[in-house]
């Protein structure tokens, strides 16, 4: 299956992801977390690298079509990801949506599903602000909704546990007027198409997941 998972920041694209994963052995491309991990190991250099790293952490803008759909394009090329694939935080404007209608019509292939994560902005600041990560692994916990065993401690490794410099209630607003503008239309684009599915991301994690796999088994 070639799956989209489309939701504000906070929405839980990147709690299910992992659960679907394994369900369906997908690869998952998140493009929020590649280039996160672009921006640790210092794939980017010099300019470019601090004027993004600016605009990511400060300012919760999207960064460039041509940047994302190269990261993209390059990753869908493993092996792992020729069955199927899970993208989660991409496309988000429609220029990328074409973008990656033509690079999958080279392969003969196209979008099966658009899992839309549809949420009210009012619940997205609580998710934010206690959200924290293991950077490696990308596990995430919340201190409210999915504690860790230990507080700032990974429960499987035992390393320590950062909060994303976007997780601001103030990086949020901008993050959600991005999302309004530029993200709100490529789910518009893809209903065209017949192959949206709206789940209510309000509800708790595990209702959310059992979601999904009725969109997916369907
Ligand atoms: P990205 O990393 O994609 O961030 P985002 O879209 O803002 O999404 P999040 O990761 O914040 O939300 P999520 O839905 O994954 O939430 P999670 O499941 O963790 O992008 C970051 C930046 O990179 C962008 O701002 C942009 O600059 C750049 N970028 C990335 N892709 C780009 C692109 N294609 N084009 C241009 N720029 C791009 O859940 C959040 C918290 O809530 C967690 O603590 C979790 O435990 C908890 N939680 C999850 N589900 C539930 C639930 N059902 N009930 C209660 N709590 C829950
Ligand atoms: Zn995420």
């Amino acid at each position: 299956k070639r799956l989209i998972l489309i939701g504000p920041p906070g929405s839980g694209k990147g709690t299910q992801s992992p659960i679907i994963k394994d369900d369906y052995c997908l690869c998952h491309l998140a493009t929020g977390d590649m280039l996160r991990a672009a921006f640790l190991q210092r794939l980017l250099s010099g300019l470019k690298l601090k004027r993004l790293w600016i605009r990511i952490a400060d300012m919760g803008e999207l960064v460039s079509d041509d940047l994302v759909v190269g990261i993209i394009d390059e990753a869908m090329k493993k092996p792992s990801c020729q069955k199927g694939f899970i993208l989660d935080g991409f496309p988000r404007t429609v220029v990328q949506a074409e973008k990656l209608d033509e690079m999958l019509k080279n392969q003969g292939a196209k979008v099966d599903k658009v899992l839309n994560f549809a949420i009210d902005d009012a619940i997205l600041e609580e998710r934010i602000t206690g959200r924290w990560i293991h950077p490696s692994s990308g596990r995430t916990y919340h201190t409210k909704f999915a504690p860790p065993k230990t507080p700032g401690v990974d429960d499987v490794t035992g390393e320590p546990l950062i909060q994303r410099k976007d997780d601001t209630a103030a990086v949020l607003k901008s993050r959600l007027e991005a999302f309004h503008k530029q993200t709100e239309p490529v789910i518009g684009y893809y209903s065209q198409k017949g192959i949206v599915a709206n789940l209510q991301a309000e509800k708790p994690p595990k209702e959310v997941t059992v979601e999904v796999q009725k969109v997916l088994s369907s």
